[in-house]
């Protein structure tokens, strides 16, 4: 008889493992092939199969904990690679990179100011720090269908104008850079106002926790923070601080993360104090060492992966385009002039695709995916889904992607797309259960039948067309 033992989480890990998904999700370290032009390759291929499982610290390793020789080296070329006055590498996740950096740049005395659409991490961290003054600033929704927003520039300086005309100006500014939505502030426009109209402020986050990528993208580095800041630090005397999740973007572990500093010494030395407070006291080696090779690929190698994934983002759409036919590149010029009323613009390498002339929803379609193309994706709406073509995307994933959608086309041959509101049905549409007909042929198609549809389609109830 064979034991079955009470590990669940191993089972399900391991039965994910063994699909070898394509994530277009993130983290492009789950794609080893991604790097077979890479110099490299060799050192991420043992990074992955060796075991780097180690509890060795000073004098043979330095730690988070006493930095004194390979650590601080690699932390140095890392703020030589994103050109940072320092870089911190942190083990836990942005989530602590963040907490860090909240917790080194305010005090009982700050005044902050804050957007909203914020991650998590900034939002439970500033509720229990105790500070003078906090404002939430709401974003503004750019494009409904795929719940794209962007930060409120014209409230955040409102704000900012109003708070300095009253004699208690802010001295904190946190907002993001990017979205996992694919809207990227132009940072480079933004921090000048928030400054020139805000001589309070002396400390501004940055979460650009999407973003590690883009500071080697011909297109967007322009828009990146920490090039806004340094063109900007010398003038205000503020000190910036900018998070990059290195894992999302950059070959890097999960939970890998930089934290870096655009500012003076005390601001620098605040950031390790509280790193070394914050952070686990046995960091990761494989994570560490990822953190290492992933700035050393930026640097090297950054631009040409940049390239490359903007150019497999315009592959997709091309291939969307010429052969699928019930998909669609969602493209809007009314989001892209709201985004840009609002100092953002698109990241072209967030891919979304309308799916609503299917018979099927997001959610359905992701189960699909992953059950039947090993294909990973985390966004979806009813009528819609986020493909993110990152560093570890290949132009084969690419085309093994089209024709995972072929097969879901081919399965879903009649779709919502072929019942036109107005017109007179030449079919019964059936869903089932329970078996009683919405629409019989010969009858109009009403706005009201078709929405009938759709609905009974979201909530997953089985749709035939005979
Ligand atoms: C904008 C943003 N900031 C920070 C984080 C936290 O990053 P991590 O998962 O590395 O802790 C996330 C996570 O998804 C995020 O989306």
């Amino acid at each position: 008889m064979t034991m079955t033992y009470p590990i669940y989480f191993y089972r399900a890990a391991h039965s994910a493992m063994i699909k070898q998904l394509i994530s277009f999700h993130t983290l492009p370290l789950s794609n080893l092939k991604a790097l077979s032009n890479s110099r490299f390759e060799d050192k991420y291929l043992d990074l992955m199969s060796s075991n780097y499982e180690m509890s060795v610290t000073e004098p043979f390793i330095d730690s988070i904990a006493s930095l004194n020789s390979v650590l601080k080296d690699a932390e140095k070329e890392a703020s030589r690679t994103f050109d940072t006055d320092s870089t911190l590498f942190i083990c836990s996740g942005s989530t602590v990179s963040n907490q860090i950096a909240v917790a080194a740049s305010c005090s009982s005395e700050s005044r902050i100011i804050i957007q909203k659409g914020l991650h998590q991490s900034f939002h439970f961290t500033i509720n229990s720090t105790k500070v003078k003054k906090k404002t939430y600033i709401d974003d503004i929704e750019i494009d409904e269908t795929t719940g794209k927003t962007s930060l409120n520039v014209k409230a955040m300086l409102d704000e900012i104008i109003c708070a300095e005309e009253n004699g208690n100006g802010y001295d904190v500014a946190i907002i993001n850079s990017q979205t996992y939505e694919g809207i990227q502030q132009k940072l480079d426009e933004i921090l000048p106002l928030l400054l020139k109209h805000g001589p309070s402020l002396k400390k501004i986050i940055i979460d650009e926790a999407w973003g590690a990528w883009s500071n080697f993208s011909t297109s967007l580095s322009r828009h990146c923070a920490i090039d806004a800041a340094k063109n900007l630090r010398n003038k205000y005397e503020v000190d910036f601080v900018v998070t990059h999740s290195a894992h999302k973007s950059l070959f890097a572990c999960r939970q890998a993360s930089y934290l870096h500093c655009i500012g003076g010494e005390k601001a620098i030395e605040k950031l390790k104090q509280m790193r070394y407070r914050l952070h686990t006291t046995s960091p990761n080696y494989r994570h560490l060492t990822s953190l290492d090779l992933a700035q050393c690929h930026a640097r090297i190698e950054g631009r040409m992966f940049s390239d490359r994934a903007e150019a497999n983002a315009r592959l997709l759409k091309k291939l969307v385009k010429e052969k699928l036919t019930f998909f669609s590149v969602i493209s809007s010029p009314k989001a892209d002039s709201i985004a840009q009323q609002n100092y953002a613009t698109s990241d072209e390498t967030k891919v979304w695709l309308n799916i609503s002339e299917l018979n099927i929803t997001g959610r359905r379609l992701r189960e699909v995916l992953y059950k039947e193309h090993n294909i990973y994706i985390s966004r979806y709406t009813e009528s819609c889904v986020l493909f993110n073509i990152h560093f570890g995307i290949t132009q084969e994933n690419v085309i093994t992607l089209i024709r995972a959608l072929q097969n879901v086309e081919e399965k879903n041959k009649w779709c919502i797309g072929q019942l036109r509101e107005d017109t007179i049905s030449e079919y019964f549409v059936v869903p089932y259960p329970p078996g009683v007909p919405i629409v019989v042929p010969g009858e109009r198609i009403s706005k009201v039948r078709l929405q009938k549809i759709k609905k009974c389609i979201a909530s997953g109830v089985s749709m035939k067309l005979l």
